[in-house]
């Protein structure tokens, strides 16, 4: 393998169709940012590229459903996304966008080049043409029923209640979600990257790290979870990828033949990273090319795992095919973050929100930041629940880091008026202090080049460890009086200790880090100073004892909690009247490990018994016309007429599956008008892990209007 002079390391271009949440930060962008700012630290040159996925049919279904252009899509959610990475500390060279004419061309001429090397094939197929909207139709645009279980909203490339993988074709009844007609079968065109012919090269590549007769990179380096799921691709055998399509949002394909056609968004959002690279080399005076093309530059892809075939895969294929670029060296894909029990959904508004976290607590970036670090999903999916980051803040930053740094701090005030004291001779257990501070900078080096960033956190944390253990074993606030000369010897180590973590802990708390460095009276120092012991020097003046962590209670965190359950999953998408009341993610808090965690607050029974349960029988059922969520449906609780609710239920239950149904109806709720219909009441349903709706129901029939209490 090549000595390694340069690193370009991506971070997966986020679609701009919604805002950041804490999932995609563990996925991708905090382990990146963790990497490369210790990268720099080494003194390594680095780039650091990332940017607004602009692209795709994300985007453009994102604006028809808030009936805007997608435009003005991309521009809202780049700027907030670009605003939450910056505040959050993730320290990107260029966070471009890939609806700008550079990235345009760049992918154009991209495309063009892999035309001139013979790497696709055009095929004509048939496919689902809206005739009243006047397009062809993404997958994700026709819905119909489900082959498989009936559902009748089933997506053109996915059922989400029985979780098929479909196509358009497969659907019975197709309709377009654009217009709701009938869609017809038109010929169409398309470009079909010929994956087929780099099966072997792929498989060997990936599997031995060999490229064109050299060794590339080291297999074993590779997460098994990235080399399972691309090896289940391959061994399914590669196929022609259709790398355009019929779209009038996306970069043109740069054909005379290839009117209204654009090019793929997984072709173009990995280019991005590429014209993103060019973006910042203009801006810069710099040469882009030696960032992608040089042999000697080590190219990682940060993603999360729903990305790894495109960048383990399509993108090397596609950067050979085209010729003259590196391919990446390692592809560490994270597994997914859960929270709170329940995977985190965009849909059901079911996620913490970075840009809505930073403006709810100002100033603590690195209190999620560690959190998050602690939690990274690199081996498998792991959970966010708000108690944990409650227990890691208190039992960890302010218990281990804010306590030692304060001590130290308070002491030298108390002791010398705030100037650092001299040591003196070194006894046997200083040589003991100082050799497990090295030892776990050295690990904390050591696991980040290994992407173990939860290892090296903790062995950053190990060197806090040290030093208040150091403290509490010699307890200078008490040897002060009978063994002052020891006393500063002490309190100086400690200093340096605290100066050897203002440097181990600047990848994953760069704020605390840089808090920290101002009191010690230090600038921004090589990553070979963490292996000294004599950065603060005899008389340095100390800043005032400032507290690094504040502790967090139970008044703060409960808000969290109760937002959550407030705005998911039927205060939004799911239609306001399908209430989840029992879910299995209340359960016990693995971390806090103490029982059963309820995740609202408690009420008075009055509040309770304000509610008036009825047991009601479905009548009837139907759709809410262009309303796919929502069922009308009359239920009967023994008044002379049935009630008319409207519930968010249509992806769970097809209305003729419906009447005869017993549910139990929140009878006093206030009316309210959705989709111009009113509805008198709410259905209580229950939701399991996977997001199913059923209905809570009494066990024998009841009748109607019995009431539930
Ligand atoms: O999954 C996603 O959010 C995609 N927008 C990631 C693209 S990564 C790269 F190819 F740009
Ligand atoms: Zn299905």
């Amino acid at each position: 393998m090549k000595e390694i002079k340069r690193h370009t390391i991506t971070a997966a271009l986020p679609y701009a169709n919604g805002p950041l949440h804490i999932g995609h930060i563990a996925g991708a962008y905090l382990p990146a940012d963790i990497h490369v700012r210790n990268l720099r630290q080494r003194g390594k040159e680095v780039l650091f590229i990332c940017g607004s996925d602009e692209h795709g049919a994300a985007i453009t279904i994102r604006a028809l459903k808030e009936g805007t252009t997608p435009r003005a899509i991309v521009d809202k959610y780049h700027a907030l996304m670009d605003r939450a990475f910056r505040e959050f500390g993730i320290r990107f060279d260029i966070y471009d966008r890939t609806s700008s004419d550079l990235h345009r061309e760049t992918s154009q001429a991209f495309f063009l080049k892999l035309l001139e090397n013979g790497a696709f094939s055009v095929q004509e197929e048939q496919q689902y043409y809206d005739e009243e909207a006047k397009q062809f139709l993404a997958d994700r645009y026709i819905m119909g029923t489900c082959p498989t279980c009936g559902n009748p909203d089933a997506y053109g490339d996915q059922c989400e209640r029985c979780g098929s993988a479909l196509s358009p074709k497969d659907l019975i009844d197709p309709r377009s979600t654009l217009s709701g007609a009938k869609p017809v079968l038109k010929p169409t065109q398309h470009w079909y990257l010929r994956m087929d012919e780099a099966q072997q090269w792929v498989e060997r590549w990936m599997n031995t790290g060999e490229l064109d007769g050299a060794m590339h990179h080291d297999p074993r380096e590779w997460k098994a979870s990235v080399l399972g799921q691309c090896n289940s691709w391959l061994k399914d055998g590669l196929r022609p990828r259709a790398m355009t399509r019929d779209l009038d949002w996306g970069v043109p394909v740069p054909l005379p033949d290839a009117r209204g056609k654009v090019l793929y968004v997984w072709l173009d959002a990995p280019i991005g990273y590429i014209s993103a690279t060019k973006r910042w080399a203009k801006d810069h005076n710099a040469d882009w090319e030696k960032w992608w093309k040089a042999e000697d530059t080590r190219l990682i892809h940060f993603i999360g795992k729903d990305n790894i075939v495109f960048h383990a895969i399509i993108f090397p294929i596609l950067l050979k095919l085209h010729g003259g670029f590196v391919l990446p060296q390692n592809v560490p894909a994270n597994e997914f973050l859960n929270l709170e029990g329940r995977k985190i959904s965009t849909s059901r508004n079911w996620a913490v929100w970075l840009h809505e976290y930073l403006e709810r607590w100002p100033g603590r970036q690195d209190e999620l930041r560690y959190c998050l670090g602690t939690i990274l999903p690199e081996q498998k999916d792991s959970e966010f629940t708000w108690k944990d980051f409650q227990e890691k803040n208190n039992n960890e930053l302010v218990a281990i880091i804010g306590n030692f740094v304060q001590r130290v701090f308070v002491l030298c005030h108390k002791y010398y008026g705030g100037r650092a004291p001299g040591a003196g001779a070194a006894t046997g257990q200083d040589l003991a202090l100082w050799s497990t501070v090295h030892a776990s900078a050295e690990e904390v080096a050591r696991h980040i080049d290994h992407f173990r960033f939860r290892d090296a956190l903790a062995s950053a944390m190990n060197v806090a460890r040290a030093g208040n253990k150091y403290l509490s074993d010699h307890e200078p606030w008490k040897l002060e009086k009978t063994d002052p000369e020891r006393t500063r010897t002490i309190l100086a180590n400690s200093l340096n200790v605290a100066a050897v973590l203002s440097i181990v802990l600047e990848p994953f708390l760069p704020h605390t880090a840089e808090k920290l460095r101002r009191m010690l009276g230090l600038g921004d120092l090589p990553w070979a100073h963490a292996f000294r012991s004599d950065l603060i020097g005899e008389g340095q003046e100390l800043g005032k004892p400032e507290h690094l962590f504040k502790p967090i209670t139970d008044a703060e965190i409960q808000p969290e909690i109760d937002r959550l359950h407030a705005n998911a999953p039927q205060g939004q998408e799911q239609g306001q009247q399908a209430a989840p009341v029992a879910k299995s993610e209340h359960r016990s808090a693995e971390a806090g490990g103490s029982g059963v965690v309820s995740a609202k607050a408690t009420i008075a029974f009055d509040d309770f018994a304000k509610l008036d349960l009825r047991v009601g029988t479905i009548v009837a059922a139907e759709r809410v016309p262009k309303a796919d969520k929502l069922l009308k449906l009359a239920i009967d609780i023994g008044e002379a007429v049935p009630r008319t609710v409207v519930s968010g239920i249509a992806a769970h239950y097809a209305p003729e599956q419906l009447a005869g149904q017993q549910v139990v109806l929140v009878a006093n709720l206030e009316p309210r008008k959705m989709r111009g219909v009113e509805s008198q009441g709410m259905v209580l349903m229950a939701e399991d892990a996977g997001g199913r709706l059923v209905f809570v129901q009494p066990r024998d029939a009841v009748g109607p209007g019995g009431e539930v209490r």
